[in-house]
């Protein structure tokens, strides 16, 4: 099938190595149900405003119908001459119905037709995303439901530093997800409004009715400067920055996730169907899912400086560069919905192993600052009350002990504050009830997070 669009004004037809460069329906075909949609919303414009006719109308209708059918089942056939999936619907259009398909294009530019068909996509994707974020959440609040009282080192520099509840930590990352979906719904705005109308990238001079279209295409508004409407892709950025944000938080859960499961920490176990043995060391059982979101992450990064850098040289307005905005695109929601999905999954499938959690927890002098906070609730400024506590964390870890297992005479021998309520300050229960305010890790609060959690899911 030729590409006779523009060929009348050529001396010789286009080389066939050109052809393949410049060609974007193997990828853009994508778009196929969304340009339908735009197209079919342009011409009951178009005959609105008598532009054309409706018998016009009808037909475009009836060429479009039978296309969006063989595209459903497989049968349309994609031709690498007609260069993208505009033209080659067009073509089809053109080849069922006649003059009518000819019309279509009428007050309108590809330009114009593939920044609504991006914007269409992208729209319907972020719906999708939101819904899949929101099953993660639940997914953390799940898990963390029931370990609020399962206690596990905090940590800083990666040492140990403050006993937490796992739950208090897994809903770190409910609140990490939580501001994703307020960005995406935020960036949401900026993608729901319409191109169509700039045509190439001045306008165009047929009475049209752009308002009417944005409505039939259920967008906020129309884009208000027609060059802008057909050369920015600040849009697509703006969302591959949030999906970035999203990746990186699900890479640091990655990284801890493997670190706890790693034998020489082992707080979890991760189910088996998330997990690959090794094809040589019969003993491994490696968590790759984690590994690969880690390294997923990676790629959506590299798809934001894409975006970026393909945008940073355009003089307005349309310029063929933003041909490559599509590629980076559908590569990042994929990427980014495949992620959410499965990770959803691999948190219910969690196996916590709470002894080994406390085990660690009793390691590294974790409730030192309680007992620091002790000495100053009773009226040693806090500077001296941290120096008398490093005295007796030397103490203890020259002995090979916790700060629990020393006794209150040689306890006292670092500060004559100290009584014997002390243990129940050092035990990691007193530790963690004693944050007991929003935001802290005291069993109470966490759980009236997650009920707020909950409430606030319900309500989306
Ligand atoms: N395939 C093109 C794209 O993705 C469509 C617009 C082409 N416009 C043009 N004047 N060549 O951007």
């Amino acid at each position: 099938q030729d590409n006779d669009t523009w060929s009348g004004r050529f001396s010789e037809p286009v080389a066939e190595l050109v052809k393949r460069y410049t060609a974007s329906v193997d990828f853009d075909r994508k778009l196929a149900l969304f340009d339908i949609r735009g197209s079919l919303a342009h011409a009951q414009m178009l005959a609105a405003r008598a532009i054309i006719s409706d018998a016009d109308l009808a037909d475009i209708r009836r060429g479009l119908t039978t296309i969006e059918a063989e595209i459903l089942s497989g049968e349309f056939i994609w031709s690498l001459d007609l260069e993208d999936v505009h033209l080659n619907i067009e073509k089809r259009l053109t080849t069922l119905v006649g003059d009518a398909g000819k019309r279509l294009h009428t007050g309108r530019s590809r330009n114009d037709q593939v920044a609504t068909d991006v914007r269409l996509y992208l729209r319907s994707a972020i719906d999708d995303l939101l819904i899949l974020i929101r099953a993660l959440q639940s997914a953390f609040l799940d898990l963390a439901e029931n370990h609020t009282d399962t206690i596990m080192p905090g940590f800083t520099h990666l040492q140990v530093a403050q006993p937490i509840s796992f739950a208090h930590h897994l809903m770190a990352y409910y609140e990490m997800l939580k501001r994703d979906a307020e960005r995406l719904q935020d960036a949401r705005r900026r993608v729901n409004r319409l191109p169509l109308g700039a045509a190439a990238l001045a306008g165009t001079s047929y009475p049209i009715d752009r308002e009417m279209v944005a409505g039939l295409l259920d967008f906020d508004g129309v884009c208000e400067n027609s060059l802008d409407a057909v050369s920015d892709r600040d849009f697509a950025i703006e969302f591959t920055a949030c999906a970035a944000l999203i990746m990186t938080h699900l890479s640091r859960c990655s990284e801890e996730l493997i670190l706890w499961m790693s034998p020489m920490v082992g707080f979890i176990d991760i189910a088996d169907r998330f997990c690959t043995g090794s094809s040589i060391m019969p003993q491994k059982k490696n968590p790759d899912v984690p590994e690969l979101v880690r390294g997923k992450t990676g790629r959506v990064n590299g798809h934001l400086v894409a975006l970026l850098t393909l945008m940073k040289g355009q003089p307005l307005a349309y310029n063929k560069d933003n041909q490559e905005d599509k590629e980076p695109l559908f590569d990042t929601v994929d990427t980014l919905s495949q992620t959410l999905r499965i990770y959803a999954d691999m948190i219910t499938g969690i196996k916590v192993k709470p002894e080994a959690m406390r085990r660690a927890a009793l390691q590294g002098y974790a409730t030192a600052t309680d007992l620091a906070d002790y000495l100053v609730k009773k009226g040693l400024p806090f500077r001296d009350a941290h120096e008398a506590v490093a005295l007796a964390v030397r103490f203890a870890e020259q002995r090979g002990v916790d700060l629990s297992d020393i006794s209150l005479a040689e306890l006292k021998s670092f500060s004559v504050l100290i009584e014997d309520d002390i243990y129940q300050v050092l035990s990691l229960e007193g530790s963690l009830a004693s944050r007991n305010h929003i935001g802290g890790t005291a069993p109470n609060q966490v759980k009236a997070a997650i009920a707020r959690a909950r409430l606030f899911l319900a309500q989306q």
